[in-house]
């Protein structure tokens, strides 16, 4: 298997094990030997153990050390506060607006109209990839949310489309509904800036606070019954816990956003990455409680889905 292939397994584990909330992992010295030998020449050294756990080291350090050369590395979890501290005077403050009088497709063209043309927005892209707004049913009962837009959707200017979009789309339709009758947004507008095309980078606290009110005021037009916050950044994002939510202790409990009914569910680049039946079956769960909120009829075969025969 080339390096290439060997260091994207290596972070697609890792990012596995921290969606499940781990925090640390356990290393061979051998191991940790190799891994810095992979280290770009100036990447910051993979923190030392606390003198009580010999051997564990930080997931975003170990996942720093693993990256591609050019990578800026994954920080341990998509930890909001964590992620705060990092200051980026690129980011101003949040932008304060009110949405025009007018009926939903009014507001909603408006808003798109304001965020495609958002300079800040604008101003992360990579060259040639567009800012990235909302998609579906101005009715919907039920609005996805996701984390930021990754290359395949800031290529085309649509969220959900790559790999993880398509398995939400395979999701959505096994619930009944289709693309065009749920919402589906992100946090963020833009895919944050990294110096690889591989893999994605968690936004930064600034970035999505800078992000929140374009997508408050989408929630403000939906006015859905139900967000599904698909993933730990979100999760958090939204809900702004003073400590950042672990997923595995929070995805399928219900929480409110702006007096709306949201349960978090592990996004679903989580499994295509982590195939096992009992994950998919966890977020199928989530969505079943999803269709019981809003009142979705709920038919046997569909309960049973990945269920162990
Ligand atoms: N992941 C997200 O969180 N959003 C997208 O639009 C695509 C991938």
């Amino acid at each position: 298997m080339a390096l290439r292939e060997q260091i994207e397994g290596v972070i697609a584990q890792v990012k596995t094990l921290r969606e499940q909330g781990e925090t640390h992992l356990y290393l061979e010295d051998a191991t940790l030997a190799e891994l810095r030998k992979l280290a770009p020449k100036n990447a910051k050294p993979i923190a030392p153990a606390p003198s009580h756990t010999t051997g564990a080291v930080s997931l975003g350090d170990f996942a720093h050390a693993a990256s591609a050369p050019a990578s800026r590395g994954i920080p341990a979890k998509p930890s909001v506060r964590a992620a705060s501290v990092a200051h980026d005077d690129t980011i101003p403050e949040p932008p304060v607006f009110e949405l025009p009088a007018g009926d939903k497709q009014a507001q909603w063209n408006w808003l798109r109209e304001k965020v495609l043309g958002c300079p800040v927005c604008n101003g992360h892209l990579h060259p040639n990839r567009k800012v990235v707004f909302g998609v579906g049913s101005l009715d919907a009962d039920i609005f996805f949310c996701g984390e930021a837009p990754g290359m395949d959707e800031s290529v085309q200017g649509e969220p959900f489309v790559g790999p993880a979009g398509q398995l939400l789309t395979k999701m959505i339709v096994a619930m009944g509904l289709s693309r065009e009758s749920v919402y589906i947004g992100n946090i963020m507008n833009w895919r944050p800036k990294q110096a690889t095309e591989v893999g994605n980078r968690p936004p930064k606290q600034q970035e999505m606070d800078f992000c929140l009110p374009y997508i408050k005021a989408q929630l403000a037009i939906v006015k859905p019954k139900v967000i599904v916050a698909l993933g730990g950044t979100a999760a958090n994002g939204l809900l702004a816990p003073a400590e950042p939510y672990r997923m595995g202790a929070i995805r399928g409990k219900w929480f409110q956003f702006e007096g709306i009914d949201l349960i978090p569910t592990y996004h679903p680049s989580y499994l295509l990455r982590n195939q096992l039946m009992s994950e998919r079956r966890k977020v199928w769960e989530d969505l079943l409680a999803a269709m019981e909120r809003v009142g979705l009829p709920v038919s046997e075969k569909q309960r049973g889905f990945f269920l162990k025969k």
